[in-house]
Formats: C-alpha cells, structure tokens, sequence
C-alpha cells in the first residue's frame, strides 16, 4: 500500500508552525506554481489528476475551475467550505488542526490557478482549535510572504479571510453558505441560476472547494499527475462507530468497505457482526453486510442507490437498534432543516413524530407504509439536497429491517440486545 500523501505527516507536535511545515518541503508546490507555471496549466493539470471534489457531490475540481468565468477585471473569490458538519465526517476539521499550512498552500495555488485575489475561509464556528491552529499559521504564512501583496515576489496578491460561522449544517451546501457569509440567514439559492462558478460571493464568480478537495493540490503540484495518481488517487474516509480503531483513514479510492472497516479500521468488537453502515455520513443510504464487498467510490456506492458523499463511514453492529438510528438521523435533518421548503419542513417533522410513536411503543403496522410514503413524497421535491437525504435512508432500513420495526410495533419492546447484557 503506498504511504499516506496528505495525513503523511498528521499528529506531529508542532507541525501548525511554519518552519515544520516547510522542513518537509512546505509551500514548494506553491513557489514552483506561481514562478513556473501558468493559471491555465495548473488548471489542466488538476483536470488530468481526477481529482473529484471532497465535499460531498465528487464535482471534478479541474472542471469546476474551468467553469469559471475569468474575464479581465472582474472581481472572483476563493471560498473554502470548512463547515464540516455532515454527521461521522471529521476528516476536514483533522486537516485543518494538524496540518493547516497543507490547506493554505492549496488554497494559495488553487487562487493563483483562478486569478482569485481575495479568499475566504468559511469555518465551522465549533472548531475552536481549527480556528486558533489555522488563524495562527495564515498569520506565520503572511509574515514569511506566502499571502498579502506580491508574494514570493512573482506581483501575485492574495489576501484571506478566516469566517467562523453560527452552526447549521445548512450553511455547509455552498449558496446557503455564500448568503452566511454575506451576513444574510443561511437559505440555499436556486440553481440555477446562482451556481457559485458563474454566480457566487456577492454575485461574482466564485470557486469554492472542500477543506480536503484543497489540500489535494499542492501533492498534485509536487508530483505530477502520474506519480499523485499511484497514490490511488488517494482520498481520507473517516471511520467511526462500532469499530476498534476508529478514525481518518487516508487510503486509494475505491478501497472495498470490508477491507476499510476490517483491515485499516481495527474490525468489530469480538463477538460482534455488522449490521449495517453509513458509506457517506447521514445522508448516504444505509448499506449491509451483503454490500461489503463494495468498492468505496462514487459510482459502485451510487449503484446501490447510496452514494460516497464525504466519505464518512459510520459503522453499526448487532446491538444496534436500527429504528433508533433512523429516528436520531431524522431528528438531526428536522433540527437543521433550513425551513425554506415544505417537504422538508413539514416532511422532517412529521416522519420523527412517527418514529417517535414507534419506538414509544404507541406505534400501528400502517406506520410503516405511512413512513414510506412522506419519504417517497419527498423524494425529489425538496429544494436542496438536505431535504433529499432523508428519504433514502430511511427507505433503506424499511426494506433490509421491516421486521424488527415491526417488532417495535407488536411488542411496544426492542429486540436488539443490549450492550451490557451482549457481554460487549
Ligand atoms: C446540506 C449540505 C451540507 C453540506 N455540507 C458541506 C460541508 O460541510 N463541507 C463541504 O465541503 N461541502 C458540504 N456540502 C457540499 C457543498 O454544497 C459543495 O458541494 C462543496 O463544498 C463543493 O466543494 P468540492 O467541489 O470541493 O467538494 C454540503 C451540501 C449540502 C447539501
Ligand atoms: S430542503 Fe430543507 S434545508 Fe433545503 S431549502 Fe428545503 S427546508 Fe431548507
């Protein structure tokens, strides 16, 4: 297996400093993009490298830097979106707290790659840490020249600016999160015709990238599209839940779940099986043990109507009671339910009110079909795609786990085991 590439160097004390990070070859990437390369061939090579996006829809980054209009004159942005709040996703918050330079210096390429010179960094407001390690090395980054005005002496601006934001997981879709960051309230914005590329900040272009799409680039940059891409290409999986070794996995793509959960994860606990599991955070559809043998990629995931999303991997054993989960995952997508749209507004609510009942004992057989139903009406009319995660998992365990709902409904009483009890 080839060594990790981006967490290569995660955990070392005193790596948020400057002169740690450029003792392993630190802002190298940057100095040759900037003196040796032009906008329009850092975007060809990222193009080439494959890199798809790490926020959670895969866009291609290459493509998506294309895409944006660079007309002379007029004012584009760099936004990074490090709201990090899909739920078992903790990958961007690790890059950022213990290796923030890695994110800088793809941040400065990728804005030298658009001809952006104002950035933004669009911080979760809970990452405390992040927003002291990162705050710290922008400040260190700007005092040896890498941001402000003509740096590294090439006549090449760019200034930054750290946004903490309030905490909703809305304003991690990006033009719920352009409004946050234009002082409004958190509403995503029709599509189109405000997609960020061509209508973003402030309604100008606008490239906006995930925490870890960014810290891919100084690798590209360094190793060149053949030797970033023997790298897998590589991608971080969090990995949490019933497994021994939980955490940020950096492994190539396509790595089979089995082979993540049993080899890199540490396995389950002894005694345990596995239930069930979240491919891509909360708002991918629940998978089974039948489906381990998956490759963890966009596309395999997306053939069994899931999907890789930010590739957080959340992992359930047999002492999981699986209407709990689904009435916590709904309960989380009702509280950060923007309010903007009916079927999810309204959809988000009524669907916990049901799985309350059930798992209260109080529940009725016609539940379930009730269930299916608000799920399959919300199924593509929700107005962004917050709304449209709640369907497909909860679908997913009323098809692989009907009769353990409907235990909850004959017996008013779990049948899952529980952990003290399972000698766990
Ligand atoms: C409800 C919701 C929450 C999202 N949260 C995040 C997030 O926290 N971080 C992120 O990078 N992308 C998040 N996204 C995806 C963004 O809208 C966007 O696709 C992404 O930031 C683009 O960057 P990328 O192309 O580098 O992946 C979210 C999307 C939705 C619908
Ligand atoms: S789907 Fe939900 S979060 Fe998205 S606009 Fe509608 S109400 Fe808001």
């Amino acid at each position: 297996m080839p060594r990790p590439l981006l967490t290569r160097h995660l955990g070392r004390p005193g790596r948020e400093r400057i002169d740690a990070y450029l003792e392993t070859g630190g802002y190298q990437a940057a100095s040759t993009a900037l003196r040796d390369l032009t906008p329009e061939k850092i975007v060809e090579i990222v193009e080439a490298s494959g890199l798809r996006g790490r926020g959670g829809a895969g866009f291609p980054a290459g493509r998506k830097w294309k895409l944006t209009p660079k007309r002379e004159g007029e004012a584009r942005y760099l936004v990074v979106n490090a709201d990090e709040s899909e739920p078992g996703t903790f990958k961007d918050r690790t890059l950022i707290e213990q290796d923030p330079h890695q994110l800088l210096e793809g941040m400065l390429i990728a804005a030298y790659a658009n001809q952006v010179h104002q950035a933004f960094v669009y911080l979760r407001g809970e990452f405390f840490a992040g927003y002291d390690r990162l705050r710290g090395a922008l400040a260190d980054a700007y005092a040896r020249g890498y941001f402000g005005r003509n740096i590294l002496g090439t006549g090449f601006d760019l200034e930054v600016v750290i946004h903490r934001g309030a905490g909703a997981y809305i304003c991690g879709e990006e033009t719920a999160l352009l409004e946050s960051l234009e002082g409004k309230r958190g509403f995503p914005r029709l599509k189109p015709p405000y997609y960020p590329a061509v209508k973003g900040l402030y309604g100008q272009p606008t490239v906006l990238n995930n925490v870890e799409t960014l810290a891919h680039i100084p690798h590209i940059i360094a190793l060149g599209v053949d030797g970033y891409r023997a790298y897998g290409p590589p991608v971080l999986y969090s990995v949490s839940g019933h497994v021994l070794d939980p955490g940020v996995k950096e492994l190539p793509i396509g790595t089979p779940l089995r082979e993540i959960i049993f080899e890199h994860a540490g396995g389950l606990r002894p005694g345990r099986t596995l239930k069930a599991l979240f491919p891509g955070g909360s708002s991918s559809a629940i998978l089974t043990a039948e489906h381990l043998d998956t490759p963890a990629d966009f596309e395999p995931l997306a053939k069994l109507g899931s999907m890789l999303g930010s590739s957080a991997i959340i992992v359930m054993d047999d002492t999981t009671c699986m209407p709990a989960v689904i009435r916590r995952t709904v309960e989380f997508y009702r509280d950060e339910s923007c309010g903007k749209c009916t079927p999810c507004r309204e959809g988000t609510i009524w669907l916990s009110q049901i799985l309350d009942r059930i798992l209260l004992g109080r529940g009725r057989m016609e539940d379930l079909d009730l269930l299916d139903g608000i799920a399959r009406n919300m199924t593509g009319t929700c107005f962004c795609p917050l709304g449209e995660s709640v369907p497909p998992s909860l679908r997913a365990s009323l098809r692989h786990f009907h009769e353990e709902y409907e235990h909850h409904i004959k017996t008013g009483a779990c049948d899952v085991r529980p952990v003290a009890a399972a000698g766990a």
